[in-house]
């Protein structure tokens, strides 16, 4: 939605911005294993695109914050190792058939591990980062973090469309290169 009244999206810091993400990330990883063929192969591109644009969020503009509460410093460099870790099984992912019995069950885990870490955010990162940021640097993390989103390109060229359905959107490691690149100019 473009335009028109303001959305509960405009108001609140960037806690409340990426708590709103891990609720759509935690449906669309649900509709992955909940459809099947060309549905769940579109679900699965989008929820590697959204995976891009929210990681690359966190790790440019949020955890420079973390770092600089009082054990940020740890807690910032878990939730790093878990995002990193995410990554490497999203690489494996892609290679697999959406409809085969290991993507399914590689699938499986990496959701689970990618719930449990938006947990530990939750619990973890984020009221550290209330407790010990400036309300207003925290509201300006949430316009920097929509700026770039809104700057950062959900697909590729449609030149950059092949015939293996599984990399039309494009393989995770460019989504984040076009993701950082998009953080670096906001
Ligand atoms: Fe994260
Ligand atoms: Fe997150």
């Amino acid at each position: 939605m473009t335009g028109g009244l303001p959305t509960k999206d405009d108001a609140g810091d960037v806690v409340d911005f990426l708590i709103d993400q891990h609720q759509q990330l935690r449906g669309l990883l649900g509709d992955v294993l909940q459809s099947s063929g060309q549905d769940r192969q579109r679900s699965f591109d989008q929820a590697r695109e959204m995976l891009a644009r929210h990681e690359t969020g966190e790790e440019m503009i949020v955890r420079p914050l973390t770092r600089k509460a009082p054990d940020g410093g740890a807690v910032a460099d878990a939730r790093m190792a878990e995002e990193n870790a995410a990554k490497e099984v999203l690489a494996d992912l892609e290679k697999m058939d959406v409809e085969s019995e290991q993507f399914v069950a590689t699938f499986t885990g990496f959701r689970q591990s990618v719930l449990d870490h938006a947990d530990a955010e939750e619990r973890d990162e984020f009221p550290l980062l209330r407790q010990n940021t400036d309300p207003d640097a925290l509201a300006k993390a949430r316009d920097r973090v929509k700026r770039a989103e809104q700057m950062a390109p959900t697909h590729p060229h449609p030149s950059a469309k092949t015939t293996a359905a599984n990399y039309v959107a494009g393989p995770f490691a460019a989504m984040l290169d076009r993701a950082r690149d998009a953080f670096s100019r906001s």
